[in-house]
């Protein structure tokens, strides 16, 4: 098969440079890989800093949110995962991240032509089918210390899904009807991502809550999260989702952070 969409480092870090972010980071490209979150998880063993991205051309087992695969196409989508370094104190911040990978998402298709919503916590939605997914998987180095990788999966290739998923994903290109640069889909992602984790870290909770409202799909839509049935009312100030059940009782749904697990030096 063909690769439709190659990613460019040099292109990727020209364009977060002229977005602001000075960082020198490693950059992995990889032509295949089994999960580019995977690898992060890897990669922390052998020291990688925060900032560290990994990214690659195909994935043989991409990861989704509880427990699910992500249809990683072989003919190319943007995977991409970055170990974030957040603020303490972790229990405020970590689960606040997810909402600020769902924005940078959001943000990072809108300015490339997509008129698109986010849904709790972060799915980008086109018309109410699948764009983009984001994975948030948090590592704890210490009590009060923790890393995140943060995994984002774009459906880039104008070409047909699987049969499972046909009606609820849809692609970037397909959108746009033209052919996008996908480092610069990444470079927009990863520079709004930074810095609201660097507001999150400054205590600015209440922006990222108002910025995520902005660009999500209205609220009371029907919803099944967990064993709760019922409607969207609300994003809580802590990041949250207020469900309202069927039965009138209201609900705090949390879930941003799909995976916990104690940083072990020594596996
Ligand atoms: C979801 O919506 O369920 C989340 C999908 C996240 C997919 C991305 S692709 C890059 C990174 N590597 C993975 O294995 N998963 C994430």
């Amino acid at each position: 098969v063909k690769l439709v969409n190659f990613f460019f480092v040099e292109t990727f870090r020209e364009r977060l440079v002229s977005l602001g972010d000075g960082t020198s980071r490693e950059v992995l490209l990889l032509d295949e890989v089994d999960s580019t979150s995977t690898e992060l998880k890897r990669r922390i063993k052998q020291g990688a800093m925060p900032g560290t991205i990994a990214v690659a051309h195909r994935q043989t087992q991409g990861r989704g949110r509880l427990g699910r695969v992500w249809h990683s196409s072989p003919l190319g989508n943007l995977y991409l995962s970055i170990l974030m370094e957040t603020g303490a104190p972790t229990n405020e911040t970590v689960p606040l991240l997810p909402l600020a990978a769902g924005i940078a998402a959001h943000e990072a298709a809108t300015e490339v032509g997509a008129y698109c919503h986010l849904k709790w916590p972060n799915d980008v939605l086109v018309s109410g089918k699948k764009l983009a997914g984001i994975l948030c998987e948090a590592v704890m180095m210490s009590k009060d210390r923790a890393q995140v990788i943060v995994g984002l999966g774009v459906n880039i290739p104008d070409a047909p899904f699987p049969p499972e998923i046909a009606h609820t994903a849809v692609s970037l290109n397909t959108v746009l009807k033209k052919e996008i640069d996908i480092s610069f889909l990444a470079a927009g992602f990863v520079s709004s991502l930074e810095s609201w984790n660097l507001r999150i870290t400054k205590g600015d909770r209440a922006a990222l809550i108002q910025e995520w409202r902005k660009r999500a799909e209205p609220f009371g839509r029907g919803v099944k999260v967990g064993d709760v049935t019922g409607k969207t009312v609300d994003l809580a100030s802590d990041g949250r989702l207020i469900v309202l059940d069927d039965h009138g009782q209201e609900h705090l749904i949390a879930g941003g952070i799909v995976e916990s697990v104690e940083f072990d030096p020594n596996p």
